[in-house]
């Protein structure tokens, strides 16, 4: 298959670029110096000569504190581009998979979202995001809206490896354990992106592990422990747990339950979804025979 992959130097984008190129398809690779989505006519041109089989969106202006001090330019990217995208894939009756965020839901209640809970974003980033989601879904193109959160095992370091590395270091860890979601973990992401590829449903899914909802401090604590488990820290580390009011480095303000539920995207899969901690312990002990 042919796969255009936008936003490839971030997180998202490079992981499913790398995938994807080792599993005998054929990656369209597009970072913001081929296509920089702020330039709808450049998109424009992109979307329309580009030989394609799928288009995967996981640009974004994805930082809440970026779009919050500049919300005009991350609706244009998180929104209007998704939007153009949709349309010429529309045109050219070609699939679509763009990305979204748990921080579309207002996270007032406990528990978990399901795809038809109600979106009411707290920040700019959630509206704009919701607004791109909103645009994919109702262009009438063949397109699969995937929220995700909390994602780790790519290349980029995310909260997981930064744990893992502060323990590492011997330091110990200060984690906010009153803010609830589910984390991602990359490899489990690409194959079941790899799925969506093939079936190419028309629909919002929720592209997270099973179990319960867990904190950045529950994180934290299971990082550690796995890591002890497996060898990898000699001796245990303090984790303190901190308020998520307490956090000043943030600008927006972020919502406090979105773990998503995953029973629609489960449904589309050939096997069941691992709990987020099963696949924790995969993800380190991979880290662990890497290092070997
Ligand atoms: N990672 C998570 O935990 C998480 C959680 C919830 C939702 N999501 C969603 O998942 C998707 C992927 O996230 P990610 O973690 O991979 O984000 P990321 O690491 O920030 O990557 C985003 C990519 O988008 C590119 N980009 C930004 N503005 C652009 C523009 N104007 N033109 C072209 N490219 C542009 C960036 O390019 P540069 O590298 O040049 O800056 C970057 O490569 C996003 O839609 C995000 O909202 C992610």
């Amino acid at each position: 298959m042919k796969i255009a992959i936008t936003g490839t130097n971030g997180r998202v984008g490079g992981a499913l670029s790398d995938f994807f190129r080792s599993g005998n398809h054929e990656v369209i690779s597009l970072r913001r110096e081929d296509v920089d989505l702020c330039d709808l006519s450049a998109l424009r041109e992109a979307l329309q000569s580009l030989d394609f089989d799928a288009w995967i969106n996981p640009a974004a202006m994805s930082s809440p504190d970026e779009c919050e001090r500049d919300p005009v330019l991350g609706h244009r990217i998180n929104a209007t581009a998704p939007a153009l995208m949709a349309d010429v894939c529309r045109q050219r009756d070609k699939y679509l998979l763009h990305f979204s965020t748990d921080y579309v839901f207002a996270g007032d209640t406990s528990g978990k979202c399901h795809e038809e809970a109600p979106a009411h974003p707290l920040n700019a980033y959630g509206k704009s995001k919701r607004e791109g989601e909103l645009a994919v879904l109702s262009s009438g193109a063949r397109a699969t809206v995937l929220r995700v959160s909390w994602v780790y095992g790519a290349k980029a370091p995310a909260f997981v490896e930064q744990c893992m590395a502060r323990l590492q270091e011997g330091a110990g860890l200060e984690a906010i354990a009153d803010k609830w979601s589910i984390p991602t973990a990359m490899p489990d992401l690409c194959h079941w992106i790899e799925h969506l590829l093939i079936e190419q449903p028309s629909a919002l899914l929720h592209g997270c592990h099973s179990g319960e909802p867990v904190s950045w401090y529950g994180i934290a604590v299971a990082v550690h422990e796995i890591m002890r488990k497996n060898g990898l820290l000699d001796d245990d580390a303090t984790i303190v747990p901190t308020l998520l009011q307490d956090a000043r480095q943030f600008i927006a303000r972020r919502p406090i339950h979105t773990a998503m539920d995953n029973h629609r995207l489960s449904s589309l899969l050939p096997r069941p979804i691992a709990d987020w901690r099963e696949a924790l312990e995969r993800v380190i002990s991979m880290r662990r025979q890497d290092s070997r």
